[in-house]
């Protein structure tokens, strides 16, 4: 009898720990996914944005356009959900629900805070969070600087948009990851 205890208390010291290690396991693959996300986007604007050049919608494909296909390519393979979120947004599914709006407050507030961990409920299931900031880089102008400066295909297809009038070092931006809990 007591031995059958004390493998049954062995078994499930291990499964918590096999759950625990998966977990930790997700974790690094969400906080990788958002550095990736962050130097891709810096990589591909400092590529293909010169000085001077047309901005067209040719220029978006190659920059956040290319970010957007892969977030989606990593949500596929990873397991992971990943949003954008801005307060001042463009792409209005990217506009923050009221519950994530203190944190991006916070965010704007203090530039230099890098990135947070927490735990969030949504619609009833549990969610392990992470939340990395995005700053705003003089290559990202040509498209979130100044209002009368926006490429004409960013004035047409986005008539809400708020994502401009930023200057370099501002804050743009979190990328949230959602790591479901069992
Ligand atoms: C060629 C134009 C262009 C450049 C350059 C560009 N963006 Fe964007 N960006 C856009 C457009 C257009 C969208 C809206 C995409 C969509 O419909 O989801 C967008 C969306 C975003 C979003 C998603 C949140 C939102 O507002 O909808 C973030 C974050 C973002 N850009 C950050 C940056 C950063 C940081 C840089 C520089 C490293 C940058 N962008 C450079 C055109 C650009």
């Amino acid at each position: 009898m007591r031995f059958l205890l004390f493998i049954c208390i062995l078994l499930t010291t291990s499964m918590a720990a096999h759950g625990q290690d998966a977990m930790e396991a997700k974790k690094t693959k969400a906080q990788a996914a958002a550095a990736e996300i962050v130097t891709m986007r810096s990589d591909l604007a400092k590529n293909f944005i010169k000085p001077d050049m047309e901005i067209t919608e040719e220029t978006f494909n190659k920059v956040c356009g290319a970010v957007g296909k892969r977030v989606k390519e990593i949500m596929a393979t990873d397991g992971l959900t990943i949003r954008h979120v801005a307060l001042k947004y463009r792409n209005p599914a990217n506009a923050p629900k009221p519950a994530e709006m203190e944190d991006l407050q916070t965010f704007e507030k203090y530039p230099t805070l890098h990135d947070k961990w927490d735990e969030v409920e949504i619609d009833k299931k549990k969610y392990v969070r992470y939340q990395r900031s995005i700053l705003v880089e003089k290559a990202c102008l040509a498209c979130h600087g100044a209002k009368n400066n926006r490429p004409q295909f960013i004035v047409g297809k986005y008539p809400d948009d708020k994502a401009y009038d930023f200057k370099a070092g501002d804050f743009r931006a979190v990328i949230m990851v959602l790591i479901k809990k069992e």
